[in-house]
């Protein structure tokens, strides 16, 4: 149990004694001068119990032990309190051997995770790296805190690339077996790379806008393929195949993994039972077959859930409404998260109380929208290339890539050189997109992002690569953490905190928190640094130290980047 946790369940046994309830929090102090941390129970119980605020903050101040030090009340009732040195000094030790010890794991729930959702056949853009950024912290935030965690990748792996891609390959090798409606042998592997697919889409995409007749046949293979004609799908399956090892490649830079490959063809199965349940609730509007999920209390208007097109085939929303429904048969979760665009606020809205609604999904089980804010440019519009294109994710990192170049030290030699490059990038854009709250959006500046000083992936990792450097330099083996002035007990209470600030990243998913936290405590950290000169330090006691400090830190910064999926590097 954490120190916050075990001292709040302590203060909760107080209050009762003196016939209060109240679930207290212990929350960080907002003035630091007057205590480490704060209670603020005195107001809320004076409404309930009708006695003034500061008569109720002197009961309880009276009947704290020596756990605290400094006790006092301030304004009308505030309880200020700190630590006594022995405790902070036997929690850090236990701190430094066991990051979990940080977490208050609660009931293991089984949880999916829905993010990523690139689209098959085509390039990840911009918006494709936050749910992969923000999807994959959540996820391991959630995984910290005990839960079973399941990632979905959510593969877009239906719509217009089918038609195109096949229609053009019917073009370029129309004697191909898969396009003999007649076939009924096994299929053989086609022999096509990614750069074929790159090369055939805009192809296809340019012919399509030009020809109607072509832009027919697209929408007709696409509907086949949906439909499962034999030879277009095991076409597309392999095309899809081919592109998912290419997409995973993307991902596995981001330090992001999947649990599941799924895809929205994946849902196509489900879809009539889907509809066999939805059937009392749906009714035909234009052709379509749709259902109202619009409540008294909506302040703008939200429009009919359609579930089937006039033409009877499925759209995006009926994809997610089947891939509920399959995700609730085989691993029955009691929550599936959803990290993807604020622009798909609608969609989820009404998809969620369509499932509710219709008993797709029990009413406990959460069903949640966490989405995001768009990466803009410097015009603050969403992030576009030169010409008015989609910004695609590679180009991005490029241009990161070019500017930690410039500053990589030029002692690192080669091969090393070029990973820690490439480490350097990927935590660079990482810690960038995460840190503002995700709903947020903002601009995209490599020059800033990449700097090393200020709140940046590079200056987090410069910290750690010091303290690591002074570990390295220094042979220490028994590490014992004590506390001989305030700057480092400063830095004590700082990571005590850590609970209260990785339960807020959990509850809210929201990573940023977690980013502002790394960046405070690297700078108490190198402000103590540069204080002190540690690998001098005469007094062997003092250095030991300083030295565990700097350990526990590291540890701190390393557990945390590890939970942003952020890899670290030994040298930059
Ligand atoms: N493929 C979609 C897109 O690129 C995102 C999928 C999000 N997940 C979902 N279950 N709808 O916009």
């Amino acid at each position: 149990m954490s120190l916050i946790k075990d001292t709040e369940v302590y203060l909760n046994d107080v209050l009762e004694e003196l016939g209060y309830c109240y679930d207290c929090k212990l929350v960080s102090s907002s003035v630091p001068s007057l205590g480490q941390f704060q209670l603020n129970v005195a107001m809320p119980l004076a409404k309930k119990y009708h006695e003034t605020p500061r008569d109720i903050a002197s009961k309880i101040v009276d009947r704290l032990d020596g756990r605290f030090t400094n006790v006092n009340i301030a304004g009308p009732g505030f309880i200020n309190l700190s630590f006594s040195d022995d405790i902070i000094i036997k929690y850090m030790n236990e701190v430094i051997n066991d990051f979990d010890v940080l977490v208050d794991k609660s009931k293991s729930k089984t949880i999916i995770v829905d993010y990523g959702g690139a689209n098959a056949a085509k390039s990840l853009h911009v918006g494709h790296m936050r749910s992969a950024n923000i999807g994959e912290a959540i996820k391991r935030v959630a995984k910290l805190y005990g839960n079973k965690v399941i990632g979905d990748v959510h593969l877009g792996d239906l719509g217009r690339q089918s038609g195109m891609l096949i229609s053009e390959l019917m073009l370029e090798k129309p004697d191909l077996v898969f396009f003999d409606p007649n076939y009924q042998g096994e299929y053989p592997k086609i022999d096509l790379t990614v750069d074929d697919l790159g090369r055939m889409y805009p192809r296809a995409s340019i012919a399509a806008k030009e020809d109607q007749a072509r832009m027919e046949q697209v929408r007709q293979i696409t509907r086949e393929v949906e439909e499962g004609r034999r030879g277009y799908l095991e076409l597309w399956r392999q095309m899809v195949e081919i592109s998912s090892a290419d997409i995973k490649k993307v991902y596995d830079r981001l330090n992001c993994s999947f649990e599941l490959w799924d895809g929205e063809m994946d849902a196509l199965n489900y879809i009539p039972d889907v509809l066999k349940i939805m059937k009392p609730y749906l009714y035909e509007s234009d052709g379509a077959m749709v259902m109202d999920v619009k409540i008294d209390d909506d302040k703008k208007e939200i429009p009919p859930l359609m579930v089937l097109k006039s033409d009877g085939s499925s759209k995006y929303e009926t994809r997610d409404l089947a891939t509920i429904y399959k995700r609730m048969k085989k691993y029955n979760p009691d929550c599936i998260w959803y990290v993807v665009d604020d622009r798909q606020a609608l969609n989820f809205v009404q998809v969620f109380r369509g499932s509710y609604k219709s008993g797709l999904v029990k009413k406990e089980t959460e069903l949640c929208h966490f989405g995001f804010g768009t990466i803009n440019g410097s015009d603050g519009k969403p992030f576009k290339t030169r010409d008015g294109g989609v910004m695609r994710l590679s180009d991005l990192l490029d241009m990161v890539k070019n500017e930690i170049r410039k500053k990589v030290r030029d002692n690192i030699d080669g091969e090393e050189k070029e990973e820690v490059i490439e480490k350097l990038t990927i935590a660079t854009v990482k810690y960038a997109d995460l840190l503002p709250y995700r709903q947020t959006d903002y601009i995209f500046d490599p020059v800033k992002f990449s700097s090393f000083e200020g709140k940046t992936g590079p200056y987090i990792m410069y910290t750690l690569v010091r303290c690591k450097s002074i570990l390295r330099n220094n042979d220490m083996i028994d590490y014992k953490i004590s506390i001989v002035n305030d700057a480092i007990r400063d830095m004590y209470v700082k990571v005590i905190n850590l609970s209260n600030e990785l339960y807020r990243a959990y509850v809210n998913a929201s990573p940023n928190v977690l980013c502002e936290y790394l960046f405070e405590l690297c700078n108490l950290y190198n402000k103590f640094y540069n204080d002190i000169n540690i690998s001098n330090e005469k007094d062997i006691e003092l250095k030991n130290n300083y030295l565990s400090l700097t350990k526990l830190v590291s540890y701190i910064i390393s557990n945390l980047l590890e939970v942003l999926a952020i890899e670290e590097v030994e040298r930059m």
